[in-house]
Formats: structure tokens, C-alpha cells, sequence
């Protein structure tokens, strides 16, 4: 079993802090736990963990950091001794380096991305306390917890390859060329059908961070509530084959694509991989809507 047991957290730049306190507090209805004069971090409702999302102020967009949970102190040497086995270089991150974590290992993955794997991170606990069940007071969206992220890999079949054979993620799905080459990769850890997703793009890039919420209802909100407070929708409520998920995609002010996400089906260590075919495609990523401008829902931040 991957010791890794979730995503934990995403750390993406974003021009103006002020700015996106209004958005992701007011309109996306995330918590904000702590901020200093760079970063602002926040968790979802149903969170637990300090944190699942960093803003640090930049002139430009861009991902800093990937950081996985894993389950045991131990996983953390294991993974770390896989990783240089690999070929990759890794830094032991001292605890503390980073606010409320522990002790961490930082690496940069073949496709160009950061991750961290840490075990410690401080609870805070979740904003609702039996017997409440649903927060009374969170405005917007209030997605429950941060679910997934697609990111870009020039060379998808090597980085497939260190996402099973070290980190130990495994395949739900993947869609594969004529040639039989994978141009989308769907992985997962414990029992989601995705922690991660891939598909060939330059090096480092992502495509969008995922937020889960209750249902396709929760979704059809979602989007009700981007266009109301006038922010821009990139792909109206929709169903993914792939996943099976309901899905909305939006911008936050800067243009860092989000998605709300909801449903899936389980996994399993034995889950089969679901392959697709190129002349699927269409029908795997969107199996009932999609995005009215393909060309703007392909750009990489
Ligand atoms: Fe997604």
C-alpha cells in the first residue's frame, strides 16, 4: 500500500492578496487560518488539517508546491530512500520551515512540479461540531475538502511510471494513443477514482486544483454563485466520463482555473484500469457538457 494516504495541501501564487481574501473567503467559501505579509492559507470546512491551500503573493501565476500526506512517521524515509533510488534529488525540509507541518521531504518530480510528503501537520478541526452537520455561517460555495489536481508532464509515460512504481499511486483510468502511449493519466491512492491526473503539457504547469462538494446540486450552486458574484465560468455544470464525477470549472479573479467536483465512483487496491481510446476522448473528459471554448479550457497556468 502507498504509504501516501492523501493530496493535503496546494500552494499556488496569486498577484493580490487583498483580492483573493475577497474571492476565496466570500465567493468560494473557504477558511482562512492564518496569513502573514506574503501568504494567506486557508482549509475547507470538512477539513481537519490546518491547511489544504497557499496563496503566496507573485507578480505572475504559477504552482509552488504539491505536498501528500502520508499515514506513518516511517513512510517518509521509505519514500524519501525510493525517490533517490529513482535518481531524483531530495531535501529533508526541518520541521517548522513550514507553518503548522512537520518534518518533510522535498523533491522535484519528473515532471517539473515540487511535492512534499510530510506526516505532521497541526489539527485544528473541522468547522462543525456535533450536532451540527453543515456550517451555519460560510459564505459561498464552501467546498468540503481539496480533492485533486491535474497537472502537465512533458514526458507522461516516465512520469506515470515514478507516480506507481515510488510513490505508489495507482491507475483508474488512462487514455491511450493508437500507438497504445497514454495522453491522459487518471491516478489514485486509497479509494477516490483520482488524487491526481496528468495529460502531456510542459514541464511543471498545471491544469486546475478540485474542491469536492456534496453532490451534482452542490455543482449546479457552485456555478450559480460564480456567475452571480460575476466571475468568469470556463465549463457550466457538466458529468465527466472519466471519474464519473459532476464537475463545474471557474477562475478565481487571476485566472487560476478551479473546478467543484462531486460523486465518482470507489476504488480499490484491484481496480481494474478503464482505458480509453483517442476516438473516446471527447466523451471521456465531458460526457455531458463540456467546455463552450475548448482552446481557453486547454491553457496551463
Ligand atoms: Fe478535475
Amino acid at each position: 500500500m502507498s504509504g501516501i494516504m492523501r493530496l493535503g495541501f496546494v500552494e499556488y501564487q496569486v498577484p493580490d492578496l487583498v483580492l483573493a481574501s475577497n474571492f476565496y473567503e466570500q465567493v468560494f467559501g473557504l477558511i482562512k487560518v492564518a496569513e502573514t505579509p506574503e501568504r494567506l492559507y486557508y482549509k475547507c470546512w470538512d477539513e481537519y488539517d490546518h491547511h489544504s491551500v497557499v496563496m503566496k503573493k507573485a507578480a505572475d501565476l504559477g504552482l509552488i508546491k504539491i505536498g501528500w500526506k502520508v499515514e506513518e512517521e516511517s513512510d517518509l524515509s521509505r519514500l524519501e530512500k525510493k525517490i533517490q533510488d529513482y535518481g531524483i534529488e531530495t531535501r529533508r525540509v526541518p520541521g517548522g520551515e513550514e507553518l503548522e507541518i512537520g518534518e518533510a521531504v522535498s523533491f522535484v518530480a519528473p515532471s517539473g512540479q515540487t511535492m512534499w510528503l510530510y506526516h505532521k501537520m497541526t489539527q485544528v478541526g473541522k468547522a462543525v461540531i456535533p450536532p451540527e452537520i453543515v456550517p451555519h455561517d460560510l459564505p459561498g460555495i464552501g467546498p468540503t475538502h481539496l480533492d485533486h489536481m491535474v497537472i502537465a508532464a512533458e514526458d507522461l509515460g516516465e512520469m506515470v511510471k515514478f507516480l506507481t512504481t515510488v510513490l505508489g499511486f495507482r491507475i483508474s483510468e488512462q487514455v491511450l494513443d493508437p500507438e497504445g502511449r497514454p495522453i491522459f493519466s487518471f491516478l489514485f491512492l486509497r479509494s477516490k477514482p483520482h488524487d491526481l491526473a496528468l495529460t502531456t503539457g510542459p514541464k511543471g504547469k498545471f491544469h486546475h486544483v478540485a474542491f469536492y462538494v456534496d453532490d451534482s446540486d452542490a455543482v449546479i450552486r457552485a456555478h450559480a454563485i460564480i456567475k452571480g458574484a460575476q466571475h468568469r465560468v470556463d465549463v457550466p455544470p457538466s458529468k465527466h466520463g472519466i471519474t464519473r464525477g459532476a464537475t463545474t470549472y471557474f477562475y478565481d479573479p487571476f485566472g487560476n482555473r478551479l473546478e467543484t467536483f462531486a460523486g465518482g465512483y470507489l476504488t480499490y487496491p484491484d481496480f481494474p484500469t478503464i482505458t480509453w481510446t483517442v476516438e473516446h476522448l471527447s466523451a471521456g473528459i465531458f460526457n455531458t457538457g463540456g467546455p463552450p471554448n475548448l482552446e481557453k479550457f486547454m491553457a496551463w497556468i
